[in-house]
Protein backbone atom coordinates (compact mmCIF):
# COMPACT_ATOMS: atom_id res chain seq x y z
CA UNK A 1 0.00 0.00 0.00
CA UNK A 2 1.16 3.24 -0.64
CA UNK A 3 -0.32 6.44 0.31
CA UNK A 4 2.29 9.92 0.49
CA UNK A 5 4.41 7.97 -2.44
CA UNK A 6 1.61 6.83 -4.30
CA UNK A 7 2.22 9.57 -7.26
CA UNK A 8 6.07 9.50 -7.24
CA UNK A 9 6.16 7.46 -10.61
CA UNK A 10 3.49 8.89 -12.26
CA UNK A 11 4.77 11.63 -15.00
CA UNK A 12 3.88 15.24 -14.53
CA UNK A 13 2.77 14.74 -11.00
CA UNK A 14 3.76 17.42 -9.47
CA UNK A 15 1.00 19.61 -12.00
CA UNK A 16 -2.16 20.58 -10.36
CA UNK A 17 -3.98 18.41 -13.26
CA UNK A 18 -2.17 15.29 -12.77
CA UNK A 19 -2.83 15.64 -8.69
CA UNK A 20 -6.60 16.31 -9.40
CA UNK A 21 -6.78 13.11 -11.80
CA UNK A 22 -5.75 11.14 -9.11
CA UNK A 23 -8.41 12.08 -6.03
CA UNK A 24 -6.06 15.58 -5.30
CA UNK A 25 -8.08 18.19 -3.59
CA UNK A 26 -11.54 16.24 -2.67
CA UNK A 27 -9.92 16.04 0.82
CA UNK A 28 -9.83 19.49 1.38
CA UNK A 29 -13.19 19.80 0.10
CA UNK A 30 -14.61 17.20 2.91
CA UNK A 31 -12.55 19.10 5.41
CA UNK A 32 -13.96 21.98 4.41
CA UNK A 33 -16.96 20.84 5.46
CA UNK A 34 -16.03 19.56 8.72
CA UNK A 35 -15.74 21.36 12.31
CA UNK A 36 -12.39 21.99 12.65
CA UNK A 37 -12.15 20.26 15.97
CA UNK A 38 -13.30 17.28 14.32
CA UNK A 39 -10.18 17.23 12.43
CA UNK A 40 -8.32 17.92 15.16
CA UNK A 41 -9.60 14.83 17.07
CA UNK A 42 -9.60 12.57 13.41
CA UNK A 43 -5.72 13.40 13.48
CA UNK A 44 -5.37 12.62 17.14
CA UNK A 45 -7.39 9.21 16.82
CA UNK A 46 -5.05 8.41 13.35
CA UNK A 47 -2.27 8.07 15.97
CA UNK A 48 -0.18 10.41 13.49
CA UNK A 49 3.10 11.19 14.80
CA UNK A 50 5.62 13.86 14.27
CA UNK A 51 7.99 12.65 11.38
CA UNK A 52 10.67 15.27 10.80
CA UNK A 53 12.15 12.97 14.41
CA UNK A 54 10.81 13.55 17.74
CA UNK A 55 7.69 11.47 16.55
CA UNK A 56 5.25 13.89 19.03
CA UNK A 57 1.69 13.26 18.44
CA UNK A 58 0.39 15.97 15.73
CA UNK A 59 -2.77 15.74 17.03
CA UNK A 60 -2.14 16.60 20.90
CA UNK A 61 0.02 19.09 19.26
CA UNK A 62 -2.33 21.07 17.37
CA UNK A 63 -4.83 20.85 20.46
CA UNK A 64 -1.93 22.74 22.31
CA UNK A 65 -2.76 25.70 20.84
CA UNK A 66 -4.66 28.16 23.36
CA UNK A 67 -7.85 29.00 23.62
CA UNK A 68 -8.89 32.33 23.58
CA UNK A 69 -5.59 34.19 22.35
CA UNK A 70 -6.52 36.65 20.01
CA UNK A 71 -2.91 37.19 18.58
CA UNK A 72 -2.52 35.57 14.63
CA UNK A 73 -2.33 31.52 14.76
CA UNK A 74 0.50 30.43 12.01
CA UNK A 75 1.52 26.70 10.37
CA UNK A 76 5.34 26.37 10.01
CA UNK A 77 6.08 23.21 7.74
CA UNK A 78 9.66 22.14 8.09
CA UNK A 79 11.13 21.39 5.23
CA UNK A 80 14.81 22.08 5.86
CA UNK A 81 15.51 17.73 5.78
CA UNK A 82 19.30 18.48 7.83
CA UNK A 83 19.95 15.16 9.09
CA UNK A 84 22.20 12.90 8.01
CA UNK A 85 20.49 9.75 6.04
CA UNK A 86 17.37 11.86 5.46
CA UNK A 87 15.95 12.47 1.94
CA UNK A 88 11.95 11.58 2.41
CA UNK A 89 10.59 15.14 2.41
CA UNK A 90 12.45 16.18 -1.10
CA UNK A 91 10.34 12.90 -2.76
CA UNK A 92 7.19 14.74 -1.54
CA UNK A 93 8.57 18.12 -3.03
CA UNK A 94 9.32 17.10 -6.31
CA UNK A 95 6.71 14.72 -7.16
CA UNK A 96 3.55 15.62 -5.09
CA UNK A 97 3.56 19.13 -3.67
CA UNK A 98 -0.03 19.72 -4.00
CA UNK A 99 -0.41 17.00 -1.88
CA UNK A 100 1.82 19.13 0.76
CA UNK A 101 -0.37 21.72 0.02
CA UNK A 102 -3.65 19.87 0.34
CA UNK A 103 -2.37 18.70 3.93
CA UNK A 104 -1.56 22.49 4.27
CA UNK A 105 -4.91 23.52 3.90
CA UNK A 106 -6.00 20.78 5.92
CA UNK A 107 -4.30 21.63 9.00
CA UNK A 108 -4.89 25.58 8.49
CA UNK A 109 -8.53 25.10 8.49
CA UNK A 110 -8.13 22.61 11.39
CA UNK A 111 -6.08 25.33 13.87
CA UNK A 112 -7.33 28.30 12.50
CA UNK A 113 -4.45 29.53 10.97
CA UNK A 114 -4.15 32.22 7.95
CA UNK A 115 -0.32 32.14 6.87
CA UNK A 116 1.70 29.22 6.73
CA UNK A 117 5.66 29.49 5.78
CA UNK A 118 7.19 26.22 4.38
CA UNK A 119 10.66 26.58 5.62
CA UNK A 120 13.13 24.78 3.28
CA UNK A 121 16.49 24.00 3.61
CA UNK A 122 18.13 26.13 1.26
CA UNK A 123 20.17 23.57 -1.37
CA UNK A 124 16.94 22.23 -2.28
CA UNK A 125 16.57 24.64 -4.77
CA UNK A 126 14.71 22.67 -7.60
CA UNK A 127 11.99 21.85 -4.80
CA UNK A 128 11.83 25.12 -3.66
CA UNK A 129 11.18 26.15 -7.43
CA UNK A 130 8.31 23.66 -7.75
CA UNK A 131 6.28 24.73 -4.69
CA UNK A 132 6.32 28.21 -5.70
CA UNK A 133 4.97 26.53 -9.22
CA UNK A 134 2.23 24.24 -7.01
CA UNK A 135 1.56 27.12 -5.24
CA UNK A 136 0.69 29.53 -8.23
CA UNK A 137 -1.26 26.72 -10.28
CA UNK A 138 -3.58 26.80 -6.59
CA UNK A 139 -3.88 29.99 -6.25
CA UNK A 140 -4.87 30.53 -10.53
CA UNK A 141 -7.20 28.01 -9.19
CA UNK A 142 -8.94 29.82 -5.96
CA UNK A 143 -7.68 27.14 -3.90
CA UNK A 144 -5.37 29.64 -1.68
CA UNK A 145 -5.72 33.53 -1.63
CA UNK A 146 -8.86 35.53 -0.21
CA UNK A 147 -10.73 32.45 -0.10
CA UNK A 148 -10.14 28.91 -0.69
CA UNK A 149 -12.75 26.72 -2.63
CA UNK A 150 -14.96 30.07 -2.30
CA UNK A 151 -14.98 29.70 1.15
CA UNK A 152 -14.70 32.84 3.76
CA UNK A 153 -11.26 31.71 4.59
CA UNK A 154 -8.23 33.27 3.30
CA UNK A 155 -4.80 31.41 3.41
CA UNK A 156 -1.33 32.27 2.07
CA UNK A 157 1.46 30.12 1.64
CA UNK A 158 5.07 31.38 1.61
CA UNK A 159 8.42 29.84 0.39
CA UNK A 160 11.23 30.69 2.94
CA UNK A 161 14.61 29.69 1.87
CA UNK A 162 17.17 28.86 4.77
CA UNK A 163 20.57 29.22 4.29
CA UNK A 164 22.21 25.57 4.98
CA UNK A 165 22.39 25.32 8.42
CA UNK A 166 21.38 22.12 10.03
CA UNK A 167 20.52 23.73 13.45
CA UNK A 168 17.93 25.87 11.69
CA UNK A 169 16.27 22.53 11.43
CA UNK A 170 15.35 22.63 14.84
CA UNK A 171 12.16 24.30 15.40
CA UNK A 172 13.14 27.71 17.97
CA UNK A 173 15.89 28.22 15.15
CA UNK A 174 13.67 27.57 12.25
CA UNK A 175 11.77 30.10 13.98
CA UNK A 176 14.08 32.92 14.48
CA UNK A 177 15.74 31.97 11.14
CA UNK A 178 12.01 33.15 9.90
CA UNK A 179 11.87 36.06 11.73
CA UNK A 180 15.45 37.53 10.22
CA UNK A 181 17.55 36.68 13.17
CA UNK A 182 20.16 34.80 13.78
CA UNK A 183 19.34 30.75 13.65
CA UNK A 184 20.00 30.18 17.67
CA UNK A 185 17.63 27.67 19.42
CA UNK A 186 15.18 29.67 22.15
CA UNK A 187 14.44 27.84 25.50
CA UNK A 188 11.61 25.79 26.25
CA UNK A 189 9.13 26.45 27.45
CA UNK A 190 7.71 28.38 26.12
CA UNK A 191 6.38 25.89 23.39
CA UNK A 192 5.89 27.31 19.61
CA UNK A 193 2.39 26.26 20.16
CA UNK A 194 2.02 28.95 23.31
CA UNK A 195 4.81 31.02 21.62
CA UNK A 196 6.43 30.94 18.02
CA UNK A 197 6.55 32.64 15.20
CA UNK A 198 6.25 36.73 15.87
CA UNK A 199 5.49 35.12 19.41
CA UNK A 200 2.30 34.52 18.01
CA UNK A 201 0.70 30.42 18.55
CA UNK A 202 2.75 28.01 15.95
CA UNK A 203 2.50 24.71 15.05
CA UNK A 204 5.38 23.54 13.18
CA UNK A 205 5.09 19.86 11.64
CA UNK A 206 7.45 18.61 9.50
CA UNK A 207 6.77 18.07 5.43
CA UNK A 208 6.06 14.41 6.00
CA UNK A 209 3.43 14.81 8.70
CA UNK A 210 1.58 17.69 7.50
CA UNK A 211 1.13 15.12 3.45
CA UNK A 212 -0.59 12.05 5.59
CA UNK A 213 -2.75 14.64 6.97
CA UNK A 214 -4.97 14.59 3.61
CA UNK A 215 -4.86 10.39 4.39
CA UNK A 216 -6.20 10.55 7.20
CA UNK A 217 -9.66 12.83 6.47
CA UNK A 218 -9.90 10.19 3.41
CA UNK A 219 -9.37 6.90 5.28
CA UNK A 220 -10.71 8.11 8.81
CA UNK A 221 -8.73 8.27 12.19
CA UNK A 222 -9.09 5.00 12.95
CA UNK A 223 -8.27 3.20 9.71
CA UNK A 224 -4.88 5.27 9.07
CA UNK A 225 -4.43 4.14 12.83
CA UNK A 226 -4.72 0.62 12.18
CA UNK A 227 -2.38 0.49 9.33
CA UNK A 228 0.37 0.94 11.58
CA UNK A 229 1.77 -0.29 14.95
CA UNK A 230 0.12 0.45 18.47
CA UNK A 231 0.39 4.38 19.40
CA UNK A 232 2.34 4.84 16.23
CA UNK A 233 -0.45 5.59 13.11
CA UNK A 234 -0.32 5.18 9.61
CA UNK A 235 2.46 4.19 7.14
CA UNK A 236 5.85 6.40 6.61
CA UNK A 237 8.80 7.03 4.26
CA UNK A 238 12.12 5.10 5.55
CA UNK A 239 15.05 6.51 3.54
CA UNK A 240 17.42 3.66 2.94
CA UNK A 241 21.11 4.67 2.28
CA UNK A 242 24.59 2.97 2.71
CA UNK A 243 25.47 -0.47 1.73
CA UNK A 244 22.60 -2.42 0.52
CA UNK A 245 21.80 -2.71 -2.82
CA UNK A 246 18.95 -0.95 -3.55
CA UNK A 247 19.32 2.33 -1.68
CA UNK A 248 15.96 4.45 -1.68
CA UNK A 249 12.91 5.86 -0.24
CA UNK A 250 10.28 3.07 1.10
CA UNK A 251 6.89 3.90 1.95
CA UNK A 252 5.87 0.83 4.28
CA UNK A 253 3.96 0.88 7.54
CA UNK A 254 5.30 1.73 10.90
CA UNK A 255 6.79 -0.95 13.02
CA UNK A 256 7.89 -2.73 9.88
CA UNK A 257 10.78 -4.80 10.86
CA UNK A 258 14.02 -3.26 10.32
CA UNK A 259 15.19 -6.73 9.10
CA UNK A 260 12.93 -6.67 6.43
CA UNK A 261 13.37 -3.30 5.31
CA UNK A 262 17.11 -3.81 4.74
CA UNK A 263 16.82 -7.53 3.26
CA UNK A 264 13.92 -7.47 1.50
CA UNK A 265 13.06 -3.88 0.46
CA UNK A 266 16.02 -2.45 0.40
CA UNK A 267 17.53 -5.60 -1.95
CA UNK A 268 20.13 -6.58 0.95
CA UNK A 269 23.85 -6.53 1.17
CA UNK A 270 26.33 -6.35 -1.54
CA UNK A 271 27.36 -10.31 -2.20
CA UNK A 272 29.77 -11.65 0.43
CA UNK A 273 29.11 -9.29 2.72
CA UNK A 274 28.29 -9.65 6.16
CA UNK A 275 25.76 -7.02 8.21
CA UNK A 276 27.74 -5.21 10.84
CA UNK A 277 25.84 -2.09 12.32
CA UNK A 278 22.87 0.21 11.07
CA UNK A 279 21.76 3.60 12.25
CA UNK A 280 17.58 3.55 12.59
CA UNK A 281 16.56 6.84 12.19
CA UNK A 282 19.32 9.48 10.98
CA UNK A 283 22.45 10.21 12.13
CA UNK A 284 21.73 11.24 15.52
CA UNK A 285 19.96 7.80 16.62
CA UNK A 286 22.09 5.50 18.38
CA UNK A 287 23.44 2.74 16.26
CA UNK A 288 22.12 -0.72 16.55
CA UNK A 289 24.54 -4.07 15.88
CA UNK A 290 23.57 -6.78 13.44
CA UNK A 291 22.32 -8.97 16.13
CA UNK A 292 19.58 -6.03 17.20
CA UNK A 293 17.52 -5.33 13.91
CA UNK A 294 14.66 -7.72 14.39
CA UNK A 295 12.92 -4.30 15.81
CA UNK A 296 9.63 -2.83 14.91
CA UNK A 297 10.45 0.47 13.18
CA UNK A 298 8.47 2.59 15.21
CA UNK A 299 9.08 4.93 18.14
CA UNK A 300 8.04 3.34 20.84
CA UNK A 301 9.90 0.18 19.84
CA UNK A 302 13.09 1.64 19.14
CA UNK A 303 13.18 4.06 22.31
CA UNK A 304 12.84 0.59 23.93
CA UNK A 305 15.85 -0.46 22.72
CA UNK A 306 17.74 2.67 23.59
CA UNK A 307 17.63 4.00 19.73
CA UNK A 308 15.46 6.17 18.12
CA UNK A 309 13.10 6.37 14.84
CA UNK A 310 13.82 10.06 14.26
CA UNK A 311 13.50 10.70 10.73
CA UNK A 312 13.76 7.25 9.55
CA UNK A 313 16.83 7.45 7.60
CA UNK A 314 18.18 4.09 7.98
CA UNK A 315 21.97 4.03 7.26
CA UNK A 316 23.14 0.27 6.66
CA UNK A 317 27.05 -0.72 7.32
CA UNK A 318 28.54 -3.72 6.46
CA UNK A 319 32.14 -5.88 7.36
CA UNK A 320 33.52 -3.31 4.95
CA UNK A 321 33.52 -0.26 6.71
CA UNK A 322 35.52 0.80 9.12
CA UNK A 323 33.45 2.50 12.02
CA UNK A 324 35.98 4.52 13.48
CA UNK A 325 35.95 6.43 10.01
CA UNK A 326 32.40 6.60 10.35
CA UNK A 327 32.12 7.91 13.48
CA UNK A 328 34.26 10.55 12.55
CA UNK A 329 32.81 11.58 9.96
CA UNK A 330 29.54 11.67 12.12
CA UNK A 331 31.51 13.93 14.75
CA UNK A 332 33.06 16.17 12.18
CA UNK A 333 28.88 17.04 10.69
CA UNK A 334 28.23 17.77 14.32
CA UNK A 335 30.91 19.77 15.17
CA UNK A 336 30.04 21.92 12.02
CA UNK A 337 27.09 22.00 12.78
CA UNK A 338 26.90 22.85 16.45
CA UNK A 339 25.59 26.74 16.48
CA UNK A 340 27.97 27.68 19.27
CA UNK A 341 25.28 29.68 21.29
CA UNK A 342 25.27 27.10 24.22
CA UNK A 343 29.18 26.11 25.75
CA UNK A 344 29.03 22.33 26.18
CA UNK A 345 27.95 21.68 22.86
CA UNK A 346 30.08 24.04 20.71
CA UNK A 347 33.04 23.15 23.19
CA UNK A 348 32.16 19.52 23.31
CA UNK A 349 31.69 19.00 19.94
CA UNK A 350 35.43 20.69 18.94
CA UNK A 351 36.77 18.26 21.42
CA UNK A 352 35.36 15.28 19.90
CA UNK A 353 36.56 16.57 16.78
CA UNK A 354 40.15 16.81 17.67
CA UNK A 355 40.31 13.83 19.66
CA UNK A 356 39.23 11.50 17.12
CA UNK A 357 41.13 13.40 14.15
CA UNK A 358 44.13 11.99 16.52
CA UNK A 359 42.88 8.65 16.53
CA UNK A 360 42.35 8.94 12.42
CA UNK A 361 45.99 10.37 12.14
CA UNK A 362 47.51 7.44 14.42
CA UNK A 363 48.33 9.35 17.48
CA UNK A 364 45.30 8.13 19.55
CA UNK A 365 45.72 7.49 23.21
CA UNK A 366 44.08 4.12 24.77
CA UNK A 367 42.27 6.41 27.40
CA UNK A 368 40.78 7.69 23.86
CA UNK A 369 37.39 5.63 23.57
CA UNK A 370 36.61 6.76 27.13
CA UNK A 371 37.64 10.48 26.96
CA UNK A 372 34.94 10.23 23.75
CA UNK A 373 32.55 8.84 26.47
CA UNK A 374 33.10 11.48 29.48
CA UNK A 375 32.75 14.53 26.90
CA UNK A 376 29.45 12.89 25.20
CA UNK A 377 27.95 11.66 28.17
CA UNK A 378 28.92 15.93 29.95
CA UNK A 379 26.94 17.15 26.76
CA UNK A 380 23.73 15.18 27.20
CA UNK A 381 21.01 17.15 29.23
CA UNK A 382 23.82 20.13 29.53
CA UNK A 383 22.71 21.82 25.93
CA UNK A 384 20.14 24.41 25.13
CA UNK A 385 18.82 22.36 22.36
CA UNK A 386 18.72 18.78 21.08
CA UNK A 387 21.31 19.31 18.90
CA UNK A 388 23.88 18.54 21.97
CA UNK A 389 22.27 14.43 22.17
CA UNK A 390 22.33 14.49 18.40
CA UNK A 391 25.84 14.71 18.86
CA UNK A 392 26.76 12.65 21.77
CA UNK A 393 24.32 9.50 21.06
CA UNK A 394 25.77 8.55 18.19
CA UNK A 395 29.72 8.66 19.45
CA UNK A 396 28.23 6.85 22.94
CA UNK A 397 26.40 4.22 20.48
CA UNK A 398 29.51 3.42 18.60
CA UNK A 399 32.22 3.98 21.16
CA UNK A 400 30.14 1.52 23.80
CA UNK A 401 29.19 -1.26 21.17
CA UNK A 402 32.38 -1.26 19.01
CA UNK A 403 34.57 -0.46 21.67
CA UNK A 404 37.24 -3.50 20.36
CA UNK A 405 37.34 -1.71 16.80
CA UNK A 406 38.45 1.21 18.14
CA UNK A 407 40.77 -0.05 21.15
CA UNK A 408 42.11 -2.27 17.83
CA UNK A 409 42.17 1.08 15.46
CA UNK A 410 44.55 2.77 18.17
CA UNK A 411 47.02 0.03 19.38
CA UNK A 412 47.65 -0.66 15.78
CA UNK A 413 47.73 2.08 13.39
CA UNK A 414 50.70 4.31 13.82
CA UNK A 415 51.84 7.64 12.10
CA UNK A 416 54.17 6.55 9.23
CA UNK A 417 52.27 3.39 8.52
CA UNK A 418 48.78 4.95 8.28
CA UNK A 419 47.48 4.63 5.14
CA UNK A 420 46.72 7.04 3.10
CA UNK A 421 43.27 7.62 2.95
CA UNK A 422 43.13 7.76 6.74
CA UNK A 423 45.32 10.53 6.88
CA UNK A 424 43.76 12.20 3.93
CA UNK A 425 40.46 12.09 6.16
CA UNK A 426 42.49 13.33 9.50
CA UNK A 427 43.40 16.70 7.54
CA UNK A 428 40.04 16.81 6.55
CA UNK A 429 38.55 16.82 10.25
C1 LIG B 1 19.29 19.71 15.55
C2 LIG B 1 17.92 19.41 15.06
C3 LIG B 1 17.63 19.38 13.72
C4 LIG B 1 16.35 19.10 13.27
N1 LIG B 1 16.11 19.07 11.93
C5 LIG B 1 14.85 18.84 11.49
C6 LIG B 1 14.58 18.85 10.09
O1 LIG B 1 15.47 19.03 9.26
N2 LIG B 1 13.29 18.62 9.70
C7 LIG B 1 12.27 18.41 10.60
O2 LIG B 1 11.13 18.24 10.20
N3 LIG B 1 12.53 18.38 11.93
C8 LIG B 1 13.78 18.61 12.38
N4 LIG B 1 14.00 18.63 13.73
C9 LIG B 1 12.85 18.44 14.65
C10 LIG B 1 12.11 19.76 14.87
O3 LIG B 1 12.71 20.47 15.94
C11 LIG B 1 10.63 19.53 15.22
O4 LIG B 1 10.54 18.58 16.24
C12 LIG B 1 9.79 19.08 14.04
O5 LIG B 1 9.94 19.93 12.93
C13 LIG B 1 8.33 19.04 14.43
O6 LIG B 1 7.57 18.49 13.40
P1 LIG B 1 6.88 17.06 13.56
O7 LIG B 1 6.20 17.06 14.89
O8 LIG B 1 5.94 16.96 12.42
O9 LIG B 1 7.98 16.05 13.49
C14 LIG B 1 15.30 18.86 14.20
C15 LIG B 1 15.59 18.88 15.57
C16 LIG B 1 16.88 19.13 15.99
C17 LIG B 1 17.16 19.14 17.46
Amino acid sequence: MKLVSRNFATPDSHKLAVYEQSGGYARIRKALEMEPQKIIDEVITSNLRGLGGAGFPAGRKWSFLPKGNPKPRYLVVNADEGEPGTCKDKYIMTYDPHLLLEGIMIASWAINSHTCFIYIRGEYVKQARILEEAIAEAKAAGYLGDKIFGKDFPLEVIVHRGAGAYICGEETSLLNSLEGQRGWPRLKPPFPAVEGYLACPTIVNNVETISYVPWVIELGGQKFAELGSERNGGLRLYSVSGCVNKPGVYELPMGTPLREIIFEHAGGLPEGRTLKAVIPGGSSAPVLTAAEIDIPMDFDSLAKAGSMLGSAGIIVFDDSVNLVEALAVLIRFYAHESCGQCTPCREGTGWMRKIIARVLDGGGRPADPDNLLRIANNIIGRSICPLGEAASLPVIGFVTKFRAEFEEYIATSRKVDAPATTSRMAAAL
